[in-house]
């Protein structure tokens, strides 16, 4: 007898694609049988016609982050919701370091603010922004907690997070020893600096200018430094919102040479260009890095379909419009980054399989199963196997998108998708066996998210192969 059966559904994993049905009993899935079979459950859900895939994993989320004086709108309830309506079971934040603070404590004041808010399941990349000894002491402390990702920038020394070179490189010597993924947001400090000096001081501020602010040279000589720190520290390496066909070719020639690079990109690099910034509002989309050109969207599809980059993450970072509308005249006055969880699996699936960019099993490569391998979830995420927790989506192929503010949940007061065009709704999202949303009605389980503890295989660290 199962709890729950999804029936006659097309059941998906990165290599295959079978009809079947699924069991589910308590948190786990029990079994998956070919349509048919004589099988007994409280409740069954005909899945005919819907694709049927492992809960999505945003490996990059901000909720309740603050920056400068602006703090995003959705904290872990408002924006797990979101997330669950997107069709993610799983998502992993960050907890950074606050000056004098340790890495450990940070973590605790984090988890204990998600626990019973979030409505799905969360871990926590360790955020690194003081390179002192204590603190590459304390990395191996974070992996017995089941935190064995550290995140590092090397911009927004404003804000306190910028490290230099010789933090990344103590941080990765210490990633390499412990058996840990760095995780790397890579733009050149100097060259963003000096490009947004330069526009301010010609009267250049307004966000038509924004781009320009942030030159893709920023951003490729940042992922070739790194990896040649990485390198010489035998580390691997992850990074954050990969932008710019240079840079994926680095990445790409980094992987072939057998290193262990991965890189990640986000729905918004790969369907919106710079020419956003000339829109009336054009600052509801000043992020870091901006947008680029079309021939970068291009260059990050394939990357994608042939996974030279890994993952697609949202950046989720929930600035209201308000804020965001400061850097209408100033672009240096809005906070940086887009709202993005909740649409994270529709503008993938929409663009990509829907229309052929990409398979159904790349899809779930990109949004579930590799961010589970890479950050030590898999295999209790990321895959529809017997044994795993029954974290499942089920996605409408046919049902066409609304993503105008109207139709999503988010706080952020707009959109930067209203009027994309497309089909692939995820309808019944399923965490551990509790269905969160069904037919895009949400269910709440108060304090159902759990954190849960990771731990990275050696091979991931070792060579570029995920397996
Ligand atoms: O502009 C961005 N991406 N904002 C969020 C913080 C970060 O850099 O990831
Ligand atoms: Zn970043
Ligand atoms: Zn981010």
């Amino acid at each position: 007898m199962f709890d729950l059966l999804i029936a006659n559904g097309q059941v998906v994993s990165p290599s295959l694609t079978i009809t079947a049905d699924v069991g589910i009993r308590g948190e786990k899935i029990a079994g998956i049988f070919e349509p048919g079979t004589p099988l007994e459950a409280y409740r069954t859900i005909d899945a005919t016609g819907l694709y049927v895939l492992p809960g999505g994993i945003d490996p990059h989320t901000h909720y309740g982050m603050r920056f400068g004086n602006s703090v995003t709108r959705d904290h872990y309830r408002e924006g797990t919701l979101a997330a669950a309506f997107g069709g993610t079971t799983t998502f992993i934040d960050f907890a950074f370091q606050e000056p004098g603070s340790t890495l450990i404590d940070i973590f605790r004041k984090r988890e204990a603010e998600a626990k019973g808010q979030a409505v799905i399941d969360y871990a926590f990349h360790s955020g690194i922004t003081d390179g002192s000894a204590s603190t590459i002491r304390e990395m191996a402390e974070m992996i017995s907690l089941g935190v064995p990702s550290f995140k590092l920038f090397t911009v927004y020394r404003e804000a306190n997070l910028f490290v230099d070179d010789a933090t990344l490189f103590a941080v990765f010597r210490e990633a390499a020893r412990i058996g840990a993924l760095p995780v790397v947001h890579a733009e050149n400090e100097h060259i963003v600096n000096r490009s947004t000096r330069d526009l301010l001081s010609q009267g250049n501020g307004a966000v038509e200018y924004y781009a320009g602010s942030r030159p893709r040279v920023a951003e490729i000589e940042a992922v070739q430094r790194i990896m040649l720190l990485a390198r010489e520290a035998s580390s691997a390496v992850y990074f954050v919102h990969i932008t710019c066909k240079e840079s994926v070719e680095a990445i790409r020639q980094a992987r072939r040479q057998g290193y262990p690079v991965y890189g990640e990109t986000c729905p918004h690099y790969l369907t919106l260009t710079d020419e956003v910034y000339q829109k009336n509002d054009g600052y509801n989309y000043i992020m870091a890095p901006p947008l680029r050109r079309t021939e970068d969207n291009h260059a990050l599809w394939e990357a994608i379909r042939e996974l030279s980059i890994a993952t697609v993450a949202s950046d989720e970072s929930s600035w209201h419009t308000t804020d965001k509308a400061r850097g209408k005249t100033c672009f240096d006055q809005a906070p940086p980054g887009l709202v993005g969880t909740e649409t994270r699996l529709p503008v993938l699936f929409s663009q990509g399989v829907s229309q052929g960019k990409i398979s159904i099993n790349r899809f779930v490569a990109l949004s579930a199963t590799n961010p589970a391998k890479l950050f030590g979830l898999y295999p209790r995420k990321g895959i529809l196997a017997v044994g795993s927790d029954a974290d499942i989506v089920l996605i409408d192929p046919d049902e066409k998108i609304r993503l105008e503010v109207s139709n999503i949940h988010h706080g952020a007061g707009y959109s930067p998708y209203g009027g994309l065009k497309g089909k692939g709704v995820p309808i019944t999202t399923i965490s551990r066996g509790r269905i969160i949303m069904e037919n895009r009605e949400f269910i709440d389980h108060p304090g159902h998210g759990k954190f849960i503890q990771r731990s990275i295989k050696p091979e991931i660290l070792a060579e570029p192969i995920i397996r």
